[in-house]
């Protein structure tokens, strides 16, 4: 093959042409089983033929909307189904291009919330070890991933990390029964030694995905944290970016902890690769003293709601929610039977 870009051993990967379902094609004919839907990404598979028709249609009608001066339907239409999809906890929702933006928008919503009400002291974020949550400079200084934070240290937030949730990788001394509680102290430690008030929010994977493979919290480990957060008044952000919209047998990963963090992030199966697109989702709370000392959310981008991106999404969450393919997800893993995903991914496929 000629004219190939080179560098960084970009010339040695396969060119890809054609996705089919769960299989890729490379310009040599092979054929790739896409096991892993990129880094998590599909959620339908690929070359979808009604997510296809739907952006067919929406580039017929027109591509983008300057979000700023203008709405779309795609966006109204999308923005009711992840409201409805998340159960009515949250009211608004940022849009943007991919994970490290959503997490991106939820440091600075977070802030925005505590300047709004003259709290501008608190600045402060605290995470968790072994995490991942994207890679611009404030969702870099978030993450405990040291290989990709080399190059960057001495730019990042002074951020303060707290234990990772692990039930395999104990803090010492401490037994199963007992974790959640000990990390749940342990936040709360963390909180009193920076001060209370100089604490803006408090950020976690409800289930880890890059920075430890799929690590779920203890039982209770969400509720825990969530009372200390109250009790200071830190905010608490769900990064849901990988186990989020419908990937963990709900369509918020922290429903089975019957919890509503203040500020939740997703991306990567909401459009399920279509088109990139995040967001932000901010609960009413959160929403009140900023839209009235501000009157708009001071993290937008020029691509924020992309109109086709929504279009995306929204074809992408209306199948996922016609086939019932949550559901089906979460009566397969508790039966651990596999028949049904097959049976649903055959239909779609
Ligand atoms: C939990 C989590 N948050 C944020 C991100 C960053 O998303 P993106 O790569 O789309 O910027 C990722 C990416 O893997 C992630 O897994």
């Amino acid at each position: 093959m000629k004219n190939r870009p080179s560098g960084f051993g970009i010339e040695k990967l396969p060119q890809l042409v054609r996705g089919e379902g769960s299989c890729l094609f490379d310009a040599e004919g092979k054929r790739y089983l896409d096991g892993s839907g990129g880094p998590a990404v599909f959620c339908l598979g690929h070359a979808h033929p009604e997510v296809n028709a739907a952006l067919a249609h929406q580039f017929e009608q027109i591509a983008y909307a300057y979000r700023y001066l203008f709405t779309s339907s795609a966006l109204e239409k999308l923005t009711a189904t992840i409201l409805e999809a998340c159960g009515g906890g949250f009211k608004d929702i940022v849009y943007c291009g991919s994970g490290s933006e959503a997490v991106e928008g939820a440091l600075k919503i977070a802030l925005q919330f505590f300047a709004a009400r003259g709290q501008m002291e608190k600045r402060r974020f605290i995470a968790r070890r072994r995490s991942w949550h994207g890679n611009t400079l404030g969702a870099l200084s978030i993450s405990d991933f040291a290989q990709r934070r080399r190059a960057f240290e001495g730019s990042l937030l002074d951020v303060t990390f707290v234990s990772a949730a692990n039930s395999y990788r104990r803090p010492d001394g401490v037994s199963g029964e007992n974790l959640a509680a000990a990390l749940a102290a342990e936040l709360e430690q963390a909180i009193v030694n920076l001060g209370p008030h100089n604490v803006a929010a408090f950020i976690f994977e409800p289930i880890v995905g890059a920075a430890g493979g799929v690590v779920p919290a203890p039982a209770g480990y969400a509720q825990a944290i969530q009372s200390v957060c109250r009790r200071y008044e830190v905010l608490l952000i769900a990064d849901e970016v990988m186990c989020g919209s419908g990937r963990s047998g709900t369509w918020r990963a922290l429903e089975h902890d019957g919890i509503v963090p203040d500020i939740m992030c997703i991306a990567k199966g909401l459009a399920g690769g279509y088109i990139p697109l995040g967001a932000t989702l901010v609960t009413p709370q959160v929403a009140a003293p900023i839209s009235s000392e501000h009157g708009a959310y001071m993290t937008g981008h020029t691509f924020t709601g992309h109109t086709a991106a929504c279009a995306a999404g929204l074809a992408v969450q209306h199948i996922v929610r016609r086939d019932a393919l949550v559901e089906s997800q979460a009566i397969a893993s508790k039966n651990d039977d596999t028949s049904q995903i097959g049976q649903q991914n055959r239909q779609i496929g």
